[in-house]
């Protein structure tokens, strides 16, 4: 999308940030993080960092985008005047690559399981089968290459066509779509025998089992799942005009958010308890738990190969907005998109074999404990992503007038004048406080 383009309606601007919002983060990453981090306990925490700190630090990307009306490197270097403050661009873009790599891989894993519950062969397994197929698949490094690779070419030749075309107009469609069968899941999940047990891990907070670590890993999913604090926001909101309302779209992302991952923990959790699996079972969490759920189901596998399809595209729309941050980095509304997506593609593709194979081939090597996968993760999401909030909250914060930031926030929006001295709280001290703090703490847990 050149740059200067403008999303065709609120709507389709809303739709495209929630896309970038929904996606593995609440579907994939939150019920694998609240099981490995005592369930009710990280999940109580996330909505704490959610309202307090994510959604605070999506309004402030998106003031920031609409005001420069330019993308996330050229953004913080025109507000302030200072050449200097580029760098906060490009550590987004930076990490949308990082993200991008590993995202990826797990893209590829949905493609796998879509395939496979279109030929069938996902039906009337066993449930212990179902744990031991999914470690088959990902320890494949040729399966795991080829569909990394696939979701990428996918993902490209997507973005190729420009943001409003490829993602507004199927969006409308797919996301209600997901969120009816979400509901069906749920439903089928909760009249499990022994599902109450499940309920219980997930809602009913255990403060004793929280760690540094899993706080930590809260902030980190809060800012992943509303993809902020890498800028991205800041370049989406760029397209948009100056009498679309801010505050609302905040509300309507971050409620959907909460929302599916609420859901993504109703679907799961009672399953993991009736079906005797383990709540901390790791990345595999949903590709095990969910086709035994389905098999319970009257055509189940029926559902089963459309909640992957949807699941495929609420993984690309995220996918896109990653990719669309690093092409309009380097173009800059000029050059050959094309060709430039194609490119970063294929390096983001590099980056990501290391994280395919941690699964099999280089399962054993390990960084500061983890699974190059895992680090990876931990890179993006626990420490670039809260270090780019925290410098995003500082620049909105001290360095654009209180008076702009009210301007941009209560701009014909009744409900932006209600939040706007909140939100100016929250973004000055709040936020960087929050940050600040927990990455200490978990620093000195270490
Ligand atoms: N928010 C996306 C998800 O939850 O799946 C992941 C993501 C997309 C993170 C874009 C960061 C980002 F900039």
């Amino acid at each position: 999308m050149k740059s200067n383009d403008q999303w065709s309606s609120r709507f389709g601007f809303i739709l495209a940030s929630a896309g970038s919002a929904i996606g593995l983060g609440a579907l994939w990453k939150f019920p694998y993080m609240a099981g490995t981090n005592g369930g009710g306990a990280f999940f109580l925490v996330f909505l704490l960092f959610t309202f307090a700190v994510g959604a605070p630090m999506l309004l402030a990307e998106f003031v920031v985008g609409r005001h420069s009306q330019q993308n996330a490197v050229s953004s913080y270097e025109s507000i302030s005047g200072n050449p200097k403050w580029k760098w906060l661009g490009y550590l987004g873009v930076t990490a949308s690559f990082i993200i991008l790599s590993f995202y990826s891989v797990i893209g590829g894993w949905v493609i796998t399981y879509l395939l496979r519950s279109f030929s069938g062969s996902l039906t009337g397994l066993s449930n212990s089968r179902y744990a031991e197929l999914f470690g088959e698949i990902i320890g494949s490094p040729s399966t795991s290459l080829l569909t990394q690779a696939a979701f990428l070419a996918i993902t490209i030749a997507i973005v190729q066509f420009g943001v409003q075309k490829g993602i507004e107009k199927a969006s409308r469609y797919m996301m209600p779509a997901l969120f009816v069968l979400f509901i069906v899941l749920v439903a089928r999940s909760l009249s499990l025998d022994g599902a109450m047990e499940g309920v219980a891990f997930f809602l009913q907070p255990d403060l004793t089992k929280l760690t540094a670590e899993g706080v930590l890993d809260a902030l980190g999913q809060s800012f992943f799942a509303l993809s902020v604090g890498i800028s991205l926001m800041v370049t989406y909101s760029s397209y948009l005009d100056k009498s679309a309302d801010l505050t609302g779209s905040v509300i309507s992302v971050v409620s959907l958010n909460v929302f599916i991952s609420f859901l993504a923990g109703l679907a799961i959790f009672p399953a993991v308890f009736a079906f005797g699996f383990e709540p901390s079972g790791g990345a595999g969490l949903i590709f095990t738990v969910l086709p035994a759920v389905f098999n319970q189901m009257a055509f189940g596998g029926l559902f089963f190969t459309i909640f992957m399809a949807l699941l495929l595209f609420a993984t690309l729309t995220s996918a896109f907005s990653l990719m669309e941050i690093i092409v309009s980095t380097v173009t800059r509304g000029k050059g050959n998109r094309k060709k430039v997506a194609w490119i970063a593609g294929f390096f983001v593709f590099l980056l990501g074999i290391p994280s395919a194979l941690s699964f099999g081939t280089l399962a054993d090597v390990s960084i500061f404990g983890r699974t190059i996968f895992d680090a990876m993760d931990f890179l993006a999401s626990n420490v670039l992503m809260p270090v780019g909030a925290l410098f995003i909250s500082i620049f909105v914060s001290r360095k654009m007038k209180r008076d702009i930031l009210s301007s941009e926030v209560m701009m014909s929006s009744k409900i932006g004048r209600v939040i706007f001295p909140i939100w100016y709280i929250l973004i000055r001290y709040i936020v960087p406080a929050a940050i600040v703090i927990v990455l200490i703490t978990s620093l000195l847990a270490y």
